[in-house]
């Protein structure tokens, strides 16, 4: 092909994909001093200008000569935003590589011009796949990636590597017979509030109370999975690893806190909304900080997830059919919690909670239906 005559320009309503021009070299300079760009990209650091000037005159003009890249400038407002490109291709599959300007981010530009380069892959370059590939962590690229259609995500340990240093991957892909939009759900944590307490999403500067909470005697006794001593970097890895639960569908952790002091009081959770064979199940789950019991806060905060939990997804909500509660043998408190806010008992499984003492308890299963609250 030659360059950049024969580059085509790929637009639809808010971005247009065309060849770079000599003018594209100043803001790609510039896009490429952020910070984001220099953690999340291979691009050299320091990165100076003559950088730009060998990828956008000489790298992209003949990885369209030879074939072997196919590099667009994202162009949005009548600006430069952004550079998106498609890579090797042999076999059929290639991968996808963009970074779009600061200035332009959150506003669905990549979103779009992702979707309009890999339609170009499978229409025009005839393949049969699109891989995607971002350093674990790199939520930005892969949520895009995910509104573009990206799937099976998978973590490559040490797959990636940038100026000589491994780091973990992501990689997800979309074969030309998947449709551009998302696959599986990405839930948010939605702020409710009620009966003096707030639910919102935990935070990094949660994590003090997130140690008291787990260190509690109590909470330890019926939580044997908590590592013991629970350390402030448990608790750092808890509140990061939320963001993989709603990524991933599998779940959604409030913070329970105080609607006047904002402090941290409680956790509470629902989780297994993608269970094997139920996709309409949650399960609750929760643990108070031993400063907040015994005034029901934990029987309001699940009064308010019951209500969020059975909302539709159309409105809002998690669309649940069914939530159901497990309470150990013993722990009043956990089964008052269940029976206050209307469920059922249905079970006793027999010495089926772990217990820090090294016993086994039996465990009560409560239940309670979208269907017997209309
Ligand atoms: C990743 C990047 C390309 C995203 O571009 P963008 O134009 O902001 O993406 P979009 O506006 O299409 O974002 C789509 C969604 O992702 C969200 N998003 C964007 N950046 C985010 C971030 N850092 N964290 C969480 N969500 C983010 C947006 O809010 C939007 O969500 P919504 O659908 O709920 O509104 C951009 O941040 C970037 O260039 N980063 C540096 C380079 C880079 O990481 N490249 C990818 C290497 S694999």
């Amino acid at each position: 092909m030659r360059f950049p005559e024969d580059v085509p320009v790929l637009a639809d309503d808010v971005v247009t994909l065309r060849a770079h021009t000599e003018a594209d070299i100043d803001p790609a300079y510039a896009m490429c001093q952020d910070p984001e760009m220099q953690r999340w990209t291979t691009i050299p650091v320091p990165y100076l200008r003559e950088h730009a000037v060998g990828f956008l005159t000489e790298i992209i003009p003949n990885g369209w000569r030879d074939g072997g890249m196919w590099a667009w400038a994202i162009e949005y407002d009548g600006q430069y935003a952004g550079t998106v490109d498609l890579r090797d291709g042999e076999g059929g599959v290639g991968e996808v590589g963009f970074a779009v300007a600061p200035q332009v981010r959150g506003v669905g530009v990549m979103t779009r011009a992702l979707k309009l380069v890999v339609r170009y892959a499978f229409d025009v370059l005839g393949w049969d796949r699109v891989i995607w590939r971002a350093f674990v962590g790199n939520w930005g690229s892969r949520r895009v990636a995910w509104k573009a259609g990206f799937r099976g995500l998978v973590v490559v340990p040490g797959g990636g590597k940038s100026r000589g240093v491994r780091h973990d991957e992501w990689v997800a892909t979309i074969g030309k017979n998947d449709a551009l939009e998302p696959s599986g759900t990405w839930w948010t944590v939605p702020e409710v509030e009620g009966g003096g307490i707030r639910l919102r999403a935990l935070r990094a500067t949660d994590a003090k109370r997130v140690v008291e909470a787990c260190n509690d005697e109590r909470t330890q006794f019926w939580l044997a999975g908590l590592p013991s001593p629970y350390q402030l970097s448990d608790a750092e890895v808890f509140i990061e690893s939320r963001k993989e639960n709603l990524a991933s569908g599998e779940g959604v952790t409030w913070a329970i806190t105080d609607d006047e002091s904002d402090e941290l009081i409680g956790c509470v959770s629902v989780f297994d909304m993608n269970h094997r064979i139920d996709k309409t199940l949650g399960e609750i789950g929760y643990w108070l900080h031993p400063d907040a019991r015994g005034r029901g806060a934990m029987s309001a905060a699940v009064r308010l997830v019951i209500e969020h939990a059975f909302k539709p997804i159309e409105e809002g909500g998690f669309g649940r059919r069914r939530l159901v509660l497990m309470a150990a043998e013993g722990n009043s408190a956990s089964s008052h919690v269940a029976e206050v806010n209307g469920f059922t008992h249905v079970s006793r499984e027999r010495s089926a909670g772990p217990r820090r003492d090294g016993q086994y308890s039996d465990v009560h299963g409560f239940d309670l239906l979208a269907a017997e609250r209309d």
